[in-house]
Parts: C-alpha cells; sequence; structure tokens
C-alpha cells in the first residue's frame, strides 16, 4: 500500500521555495508584486481570521481569500462534514442518477430566497454567471446584456463581456456581442438601455464590489421595475455580497427587491471547494430545459459534486449557528462609524463608505501643503501607489493584510471574514489610526516609504 500522503509535511517541505517554485512553473508577475511591496511573509497557517506566518507571527486577514472565508479559515464544523463525505462512499457523480445532497442544498439555498424555486450548480463565480446569461437568453429569446461601469463578474468570456474595468478585456477582444454598459446607479440610462426591447437581462452588483459603492436606497427596487416594464430580466450578482457578508443573507433584502436570479458563490462551500449556483424563477429554467433531450443542454462535469455540497451544508451550519449575519451587520456598523471617523479627522481620507463586512476608505490629495507635491509625484507614478503608503505599513507594522479596491482605484477594501470579534475590531481600529496618523507627519516613516516606492518604480521603467 502507498504510505500516506502527509500534506503538512509536503507542504513545510517546500514552503521556503513557494516563490521560486512560483516564478519559475506559475505566475513571476504576482511573486514580483509580492516581493515589490513586502508581503512575502511565507504564511503557513490559517484559523478563522487569522493568518500565521513563518515566525510564528499572527496576521488579521481582511482579505479573506477575496471573500471565500465568510466563515473563517478552516472552521472544524466543514473539515468534519468533508471528512465524514469522504468516509461514507457516497455514489459522487454517477451522472446518470440525481444527486441527494444537490437536492437538499437547493432547498436550503431556496428557502432563503422564497420568491425563487429552482437552483442550478456550476464550479465559480464566473460559470454561475456565464450560466445566468444563457438562462436569460433562452428565457426572454433576447440577446442583450445589460451591466454597469465599474462592475466586476468573473473573467471567462461571457462574464468578461459584463465586466465594466478595460484591465481585464484589454488584449483579450473581441469579447461577446449584445452587451451594453451603463453607469451605475443610473435610472435614465437603465431605461434608455432597455427602451429597445432587445435586452434580455439586467446584472447588476447589489453592491460594486470592485469599488465598493452602494446604491442609492431605491435604485434595486425601480431598476427591477424598469426591467419588468420592459420585458427583461434582473440579475443581482450576490457572489461577493451574499451570504452575510453586508449584514442581510442576500444584499438585496436591504432594498426590497426579489430579482428573477440571484447569484451566489465565494464563501458557500467554506473556502475549501469551488461552487457556484444560480436560483431563479421556475419560468427562467423552463425555457433552458424544456424538452426531455435538453435534459443536459447546460452543465457541468463537477458540478454538485458530493463534496461541494457537503461543505456548503455545513457552511450554512455554521452561519447560522453563530449568527454570522447579525455579526457582520453589528461589526460593520462598528467599522464604519470608525472608517467614518478617520475621514473627519486625517487629512487624506476623503470618505469612508460599505455596508456590512464590506467597507472602503477613499484616499484623496491631503490638504497639507508639505504632503502635496510628494503625492502628486507618487500618483504620477501610478494611481494609486498612495494606498501602499497605507497597506504596507499596515501589514508590516501591524499584522493586517489588506488590499487596495479595484485597479488604479484609491480605495483601501475591507473584506474579512464575518467571524470578527471585539478584538479583531480593536485591532483594525489601533492598525489604521496609527498607520493614518503616521501618513499625516511629512517627515513620518510612511513617506519614508513612498521615497523608497517611487524609487522602486523608476528603476522598473528603467528611469
Ligand atoms: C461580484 C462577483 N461576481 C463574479 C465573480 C467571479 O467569481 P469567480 O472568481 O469565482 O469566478 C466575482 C469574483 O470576485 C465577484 O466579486
Amino acid at each position: 500500500m502507498l504510505p500516506a500522503l502527509d500534506m503538512r509535511a509536503a507542504f513545510d517541505d517546500v514552503e521556503a521555495d513557494r516563490y521560486d517554485l512560483h516564478s519559475r512553473h506559475l505566475n513571476h508577475q504576482m511573486v514580483r508584486v509580492l516581493k515589490t511591496i513586502g508581503f512575502d511573509a511565507r504564511f503557513t497557517r490559517g484559523r478563522g481570521a487569522h493568518l500565521w506566518d513563518a515566525t510564528g507571527g499572527r496576521y488579521l486577514d481582511l482579505v479573506s481569500g477575496w471573500g471565500v472565508f465568510a466563515i473563517g479559515r478552516n472552521h472544524p464544523h466543514v473539515a468534519a462534514a468533508l471528512k465524514s463525505a469522504l468516509d461514507a462512499e457516497l455514489p459522487n457523480l454517477v451522472q446518470m442518477d440525481v444527486p441527494p445532497l444537490a437536492g437538499l442544498l437547493a432547498e436550503r439555498l431556496l428557502a432563503r430566497a422564497p420568491w425563487l424555486q429552482k437552483a442550478f450548480f456550476a464550479n465559480s463565480g464566473a460559470e454561475a454567471v456565464e450560466a445566468a446569461i444563457k438562462f436569460a437568453r433562452a428565457a426572454t429569446g433576447r440577446a442583450g446584456i445589460v451591466h454597469c461601469q465599474h462592475s466586476f463578474h468573473g473573467l471567462t468570456y461571457g462574464a468578461l463581456s459584463a465586466v465594466g474595468e478595460t484591465l481585464y478585456r484589454d488584449g483579450f477582444g473581441p469579447v461577446l456581442p449584445g452587451f451594453r454598459e451603463i453607469p451605475f446607479d443610473d435610472l435614465a440610462a437603465l431605461e434608455q438601455a432597455l427602451r429597445g426591447r432587445d435586452v434580455a437581462a439586467f446584472l447588476v452588483e447589489p453592491m460594486q464590489g470592485k469599488i465598493v459603492r452602494p446604491p442609492s436606497p431605491d435604485y434595486l427596487k425601480q431598476a427591477h421595475a424598469l426591467c419588468r416594464k420592459y420585458g427583461a430580466l434582473l440579475i443581482a450578482d450576490e457572489i461577493q455580497t451574499g451570504l452575510g457578508r453586508t449584514g442581510r443573507f442576500f444584499a438585496v433584502e436591504h432594498f426590497g427587491v426579489e430579482p428573477d436570479l440571484v447569484l451566489i458563490a465565494k464563501g458557500l462551500s467554506g473556502g475549501h471547494v469551488p461552487i457556484g449556483v444560480v436560483l431563479m424563477r421556475k419560468e427562467v429554467f423552463a425555457k433552458t430545459f424544456d424538452r426531455m433531450d435538453k435534459a443536459v443542454v447546460h452543465g457541468s462535469t463537477f458540478a454538485k459534486n458530493d463534496l461541494a455540497m457537503t461543505a456548503s451544508l455545513a457552511t450554512l451550519d455554521v452561519i447560522e449557528a453563530e449568527k454570522l449575519v447579525e455579526n457582520a451587520a453589528a461589526k460593520g456598523e462598528r467599522l464604519l462609524a470608525f472608517l467614518r471617523g478617520l475621514a473627519g479627522t486625517h487629512d487624506f481620507v476623503r470618505e469612508a463608505r460599505g455596508l456590512g463586512l464590506m467597507l472602503a476608505i477613499e484616499l484623496g490629495e491631503p490638504k497639507a501643503l508639505s504632503l502635496r507635491a510628494f503625492w502628486a509625484m507618487l500618483e504620477k507614478m501610478s494611481k494609486g501607489l498612495t494606498c501602499q503608503l497605507v497597506t504596507i505599513p499596515l501589514f508590516k507594522d501591524h499584522k493586517i493584510l489588506v488590499q487596495v479596491a479595484g485597479h488604479g482605484s484609491r480605495a483601501i477594501k475591507l473584506l474579512p471574514t464575518l467571524t470578527l470579534d471585539d478584538a479583531d475590531c480593536a485591532w483594525i481600529e489601533r492598525g489604521f489610526s496609527q498607520t493614518l496618523t503616521a501618513a499625516g507627519e511629512s517627515a513620518g516613516p510612511v513617506w519614508a516609504l513612498g521615497k523608497t516606492l517611487i524609487k522602486g518604480a523608476r528603476a522598473a521603467a528603467g528611469g
């Protein structure tokens, strides 16, 4: 018999070489980024909201794997459920049968969106978006898909066609025909786009994830009314906002909207197994699967696999038992109030925004004359470089892992696990306050770092 693989030992054996290994065989540009900003900390363990580096240092993770660790990393309830599924020797992916666990998960999810009756499983967020585009086109017999500027829906071709940031599309064209981009939170633009009655669906994030932008209070409701008026479907992409992230199970609940299709992915399976889901009205589903010979007209081999279903069922248990939706609302309120306070007291914090535990602060030009020239120089190098003046000391001095929101953005985004406790909130408050205070002093360490970044950027540009 083969000796059992000890994955901790396998990890420990190679972990010190991870950057070389990755540069050789995977994404060398990612390694350059990490080394440039000093994020090459060699993480060795993760649990809950925290990560540990090779020297045992504990970090607070405000990226949470881009939102997949909503219930925290390596939750024991999910791990135990996965082990139990493996031990049970389940008849996984028979294909010429229907999987019971998929039925159970569909029922649990649809109970959260009682106006919808059908679920479709996929293997990622982007795959859920692809499926929703196909379902909407088949249901309406129309090709048009309206989406928003600054939107993000994934990087496969259908999803990419609906992404409102050119960085992701440049060099990969042509994308799919029939897609139309409008400004977010602009009902007049939406009506204009729908008026030709050739639009299958308006695909929208209830709160824009890349730039952390919540809508005006009645935007989504009015948008849905416009969709109905012109015979289009409303698709809410809740891949980032769903499962409690904004302090409600679905973000649309804040706005009293019942979309025709709702997309989920990311946090659903506790971060262990890829998954994507489309929840929809039964009439929409029926138009795609409208004949017996079309029973497999859309799908994917691994979708509905028992491990994804198991991890998701266990994750829903955790969200309910640990009251994570309520926790996201309470901790989100505390942190938003704190971040808004920063905007009032720190020179170059322009504003704070967000909902639940999806938050951002936006930086802007400092008022102090002594800092302005420096700011301008950094901005000239690269819009958003100034944000790194905050994220780097947060990481190095306060062990807080946080990201710049979107490309070329001046916003710093907080997307923590929904399990944050009061000590984690205090950690954030201390780290941000001290870092931004230091950034307000022209001779402070933050601006010394700025000089290093400028030198680095010049060297990289060969200048
Ligand atoms: C709103 C939204 N939609 C879709 C996606 C794509 O999901 P995935 O990366 O699983 O393909 C993302 C990922 O960040 C997202 O935030």
